[in-house]
């Protein structure tokens, strides 16, 4: 072999590479936007939204090959894509318990997602402790000459299994995965202790999304205002009378 042609070879390989990764990054982008669009919709429409904050992350081509190798797979785009299920992830963590499954149900409801797998962590938390529910979601991407199927891992938690998760894992990670008996422990309790006050703030949540319910005592100024875009619009007159009037 040449030169010249290993050259010629390595572009390929970059543009191939490339290609591969940029895809997860669309089918990211797709699904981030979805979130957002749910969130958005249930703050204007609802003042409140069960989604409090998404974030993303490309599993590293460094990961990746790691793991391929870790399992024995033969390395190829091909053996890759499809044993790889969480090049793509996404997070999204939410205020309460009840949040996780109703963000869960919106995002299975939609037409052009498709759902490979759920794994209740929630209902059935792993041993250590950790609590999720993982979604393993299949998001068409358009490029200009083709159609993909991505696979993007969806973990959605409240805020207290999220700040146990991070700080599992970096105790993991601090001791190369072998973790002390008693830190074992001390987690397993603080995973307790995050879900005692899942169930304490959910139980304030519905006491007082009542009382909120209960009372409606908006002004007719209120009313009239909407929020769009970031911008405020106020509703004209004749348009609310056209509502009394009964049009
Ligand atoms: P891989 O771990 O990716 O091989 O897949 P799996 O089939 O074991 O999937 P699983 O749903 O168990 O975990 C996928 C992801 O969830 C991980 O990459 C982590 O981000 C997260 N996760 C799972 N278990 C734990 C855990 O015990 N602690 C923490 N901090 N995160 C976890
Ligand atoms: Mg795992």
């Amino acid at each position: 072999m040449n030169a010249q042609h290993q050259i010629e070879q390595l572009k390929k390989f970059k543009y191939d590479i490339t290609r591969f990764m940029m895809i997860y990054k669309f089918a990211l982008d797709e699904i981030e936007t979805k979130v957002e669009i749910l969130k958005e919709e249930f703050q204007s429409l609802h003042d409140y939204s069960p989604i409090e904050n998404t974030t993303s992350r490309l599993k590293s081509p460094e990961s990746i090959v790691n793991k391929m190798l870790r399992k024995n797979y033969e390395l190829s785009f091909d053996g890759i894509k499809s044993n790889i299920k969480d090049i793509a992830g996404l997070r999204i963590t939410c205020s309460f318990i009840s949040d996780i499954y109703q963000v869960s149900e919106m995002l299975q409801n939609q037409a052009d997602l498709k759902i490979l797998e759920v794994k209740d962590y929630i209902k059935n938390p792993k041993p250590n402790g950790y609590k999720s529910l993982h979604l393993l979601v299949e998001v068409p991407v358009f490029l200009s000459d083709s159609e993909e199927h991505v696979c993007v891992e969806v973990q959605i938690r409240t805020i207290a299994m999220d700040f146990w998760a991070s700080l599992e894992h970096k105790i993991f990670y601090k001791y190369n995965e072998s973790v002390p008996d008693r830190l074992i422990q001390e987690l397993k309790n603080a995973a307790d202790s995050a879900n005692a006050l899942d169930l304490q703030m959910e139980r304030l949540h519905h006491e007082i999304q009542e009382i909120k319910d209960a009372q409606s005592d908006a002004s007719d100024e209120e009313l009239r205002r909407i929020m769009i875009n970031n911008q405020q619009f106020t509703v004209p007159m004749e348009f609310l009378k056209l509502l009394k009037d009964g049009q």
